[in-house]
């Protein structure tokens, strides 16, 4: 039988990508990062869909040149339809419509969300189903229990910011350009994690909060760490909170990192204890945290569980994740028609 070979398209924030697969393996994933919003302190979306139009046509020629595919051995295209920045969505949209149409494909719609939890079916040690998620991105915080490629239920969510919020808040209050997670990241490896010790919310379930962090770090630096973290009183000038941002930049980092991974791993530990499910994945561009990937492999040893983690390059948006969820919806005869509508939000 001939190999399935599907192009996926991925727009929906900041990064323009393109990957093709044939039966389930990654043939090339080309990444088009956006420079552009570093000084925004945060995604421009007109610029990021203006970006995205500049980028599209390129990325996925190389993607298709890397491959060694023809456009002419290609059986789907799939794109990601939802969730995302609208105008950024429409744009791989459209351009997967398009070339759908010309080229007499079927089209493929895939959620963003879905095509995070996937990435963990890319490399050939696969989780066993039913296996759960804990999916952290810059937009979404999740726990979702996987029972088949398509067939996903979300058993817990953040109830206000996402875990990946939280990085880049917490790196913009410390002076950092955006996205901040990946820095924070950096400077939490030399730096004492116990040092400074932040709230945990009270959330109930398998559900997540951050906002009560951000509020805490902020008082934390008005006060330049001389109160109680969770007081509101102002103490430091502006002057003394930047030297003390200075001087213990490392430790302030490590102990942000520590109580997030900490919040997040309760919650997975307890659904996964809830459940009796003992394959579990990270999934979204927080995975790409090392303290995150090395606590939860650490846990997954001491619990007994079989742990998976996307390779870094499936953690952040990427179209990798978009082709293999293609790839199994293929498998299901799942396709959309050309007037499939692209929606900012979904799952
Ligand atoms: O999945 P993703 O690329 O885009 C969304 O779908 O949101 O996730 C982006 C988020 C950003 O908040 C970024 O700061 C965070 O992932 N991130 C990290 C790291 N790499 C990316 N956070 C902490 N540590 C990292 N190494
Ligand atoms: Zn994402």
């Amino acid at each position: 039988m001939n190999k399935i070979n599907i192009l996926a398209i991925e727009s929906s924030c900041d990064e323009t990508s393109a990957a093709v697969c044939s039966n389930g393996k990654i043939l090339s994933n080309r990444i088009a990062t956006q420079a552009v919003h570093a000084e925004h302190g945060g995604v421009v979306p007109e610029l990021a869909s203006r970006a995205h139009m500049q980028h599209i046509v390129p990325v996925v020629d190389v993607a298709l040149r890397q491959s060694g595919l023809q456009l002419e051995d290609l059986d789907a295209i799939a794109f990601t339809q939802a969730p995302g920045l609208i105008g950024s969505l429409l744009v791989g949209g459209q351009f997967a419509k398009s070339l759908s149409l010309a080229l007499n494909k079927p089209l493929i719609a895939v959620n963003h969300m879905q095509a995070h939890v996937l990435a963990n079916l890319i490399p050939d040690q696969k989780p066993a189903f039913p296996f759960l998620c804990l999916t952290v991105s810059g937009g979404h915080t999740q726990i979702v229990k996987c029972t088949r490629p398509t067939q996903l239920e979300m058993i817990g969510e953040t109830v206000d910011d996402a875990a990946g919020e939280a990085f880049d808040k917490a790196a913009k209050l410390l002076g950092l350009p955006y996205p901040g997670g990946p820095l924070i990241d950096q400077y939490a490896k030399t730096g004492n994690p116990h040092r400074f010790q932040f709230p945990e919310p009270r959330v109930p379930g398998y559900d997540f909060s951050f906002s009560g962090l951000k509020t805490a770090i902020l008082y934390f630096l008005r006060n330049a760490g001389t109160a109680q973290v969770y007081k509101e009183e102002f103490t430091a000038t502006e002057l003394e909170r930047k030297r003390f941002i200075d001087e213990n930049l490392n430790d302030i980092c490590a102990s942000v990192q520590s109580r997030i991974i900490s919040i997040l791993l309760k919650k997975l530990s307890k659904a996964a204890a809830d459940l009796g499910i003992k394959d579990l994945c990270i999934a979204g561009g927080v995975s790409a945290n090392s303290g995150l990937r090395k606590a939860f492999t650490e846990l997954g040893k001491e619990k007994g569980w079989n742990t998976f983690i996307p390779d870094f390059q499936y953690c952040t948006d990427n179209a990798g994740m978009i082709a293999i969820t293609g790839y199994y919806k293929y498998l299901e005869n799942d396709f959309a028609g050309l007037d499939v509508p692209s929606m900012a939000r979904g799952f």
